[in-house]
């Protein structure tokens, strides 16, 4: 009789936007008048920018003939494109980024379930609280958890950094021992950013104890503050420990589309092991690459016409971000986030457990967003939303709002 992999029922409950998606679905069909306004899951708005379009169709026309068409991609990815994220993403910032400690994948997502399998099985994983839920459940699936508490909301085994109003959001060092690091700044989803100094404290103590920082940037495009890094290997050290993860999703409105990369550099080395060399193995065989026309695509993002086109629609989100976050403010609400990224994170009023607020504001404003507890207990008193609809419906979200 075969038997399946237990861990899986340590989960609870379906995927957090997920069982969203039913919960408003179900809202939709019994009450079909209201018009609904999505800022929950943290999904773009905006179409693809015409640089963007134009490489696809190109590469589109390239794949009909016999003399341009391409197979497999390359298991790292095409040249082409590590080259120029190399470059523009990373040596124009100072870091020491080289193509081959770049993997091309069809997105940060995917990337951030898969990379745990180079970590033995009793690794310790430790996650940021709230956090994005990817993480936790891939070490769940994996084995590396006890069981799950319905009355903490955490899972045995389990290093937790809580993220609070008290330290800014800003986790600290872990207590107990830590193998795999998570962080992801700007946070996903308090929306708040790390200074340098204060990522560089990670590094230090990855790099004194052993332990992987898996860095997850996927927001870094949102950054408007000077101080911030956009990338670990700004820090000293960092890549004797880090592996990063990028994400073309919210800085270029590939959600759909998928495309993202892991940065793994030659110097990660942990007992006899290349790090690099087990994530090019690990890709040569289960690949979770993009075809050659994303990656055309993605090669666009960095031309001058796609990156001024990707910087406007950037300015756009950031702009609903503001609107959402002042407006909210105004109104007398206690907001975080929204500067450096395109999430806000407020506190529910009255002390509403923000599962109760979820449904206090789709009932009465039609208003999807994320309760914060869905993030973990931390994340219990607090409510995400995204800035990425349009601005009239960041605006009309603003209002309604204000009218509860
Ligand atoms: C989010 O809304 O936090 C994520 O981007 C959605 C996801 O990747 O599942």
């Amino acid at each position: 009789m075969t038997r399946v992999n237990e861990n899986y029922a340590k989960l609870p409950g379906s995927y957090l936007f997920s069982g969203i998606a039913k919960k408003v679905a179900a809202f939709q069909a019994a009450h079909p008048e209201t018009e609904i306004i999505r800022l929950g899951i943290g999904d773009v708005t905006q179409p693809l920018a015409p640089a963007i379009l134009k490489a696809m169709h190109q590469a589109v026309d390239e794949m009909g003939h016999a003399e341009t068409f391409r197979g497999y991609a390359p298991e790292q990815g095409y040249l082409f494109l590590r080259d120029v994220i190399a470059r523009e993403d990373f040596q124009k910032r100072g870091c020491d980024i080289s193509a081959d400690e770049i993997f091309i994948s069809d997105g940060a997502k995917c990337d951030a379930g898969n990379i745990q399998e180079l970590f033995s099985l009793d690794s310790v994983a430790a996650v940021c609280d709230p956090v994005y839920p990817v993480y936790l459940d891939s070490n769940v699936m994996a084995g590396r958890t006890g069981q799950y508490h319905e009355d903490t909301g955490k899972f045995d085994g389990v290093v937790y950094l809580p993220c609070t109003e008290a330290n800014g959001f800003l986790p600290e060092l872990p207590k107990e021992p830590a193998d795999l690091i998570y962080l992801c700044f700007p946070n996903n989803p308090t929306g708040e950013a790390i200074k340098k100094e204060d990522l560089q404290i990670w590094v230090d103590y990855a790099n004194q104890n052993g332990s992987v920082l898996l860095f997850d940037a996927a927001y870094e495009a949102y950054i408007t503050e000077d101080g911030i890094p956009h990338s670990i290997y700004e820090c000293e050290g960092a890549k004797t420990c880090a592996i990063e993860l990028r994400s073309f999703s919210k800085k270029a409105g590939f959600t759909g589309t998928r495309l993202g990369f892991t940065v793994v550099p030659k110097e990660l080395i942990r007992g006899n092991a290349s790090l690099n060399a087990m994530w090019a193995r690990r890709q040569g065989s289960k690949y979770n690459g993009a075809p050659y026309i994303i990656q055309r695509a993605g090669e666009a993002v960095y031309s001058p016409e796609g990156s001024r086109q990707v910087e406007e629609q950037i300015g756009r989100y950031l702009f609903n971000a503001k609107t959402i976050r002042e407006g909210l403010a105004a109104a007398g609400y206690t907001v975080y986030g929204g500067v450096n990224s395109p999430y806000i994170w407020m506190k529910t009023p009255g002390n509403m457990k923000s599962w109760e607020f979820f449904d206090h504001l789709l009932e009465n404003a039609g208003i999807v967003g994320t309760p914060g507890a869905g993030f973990g207990p931390s994340g219990e008193g607090f409510f995400r939303l995204t800035a990425f609809g349009t601005y009239e419906n960041s605006l009309k979200a603003l209002e309604r709002i204000k009218k509860l």
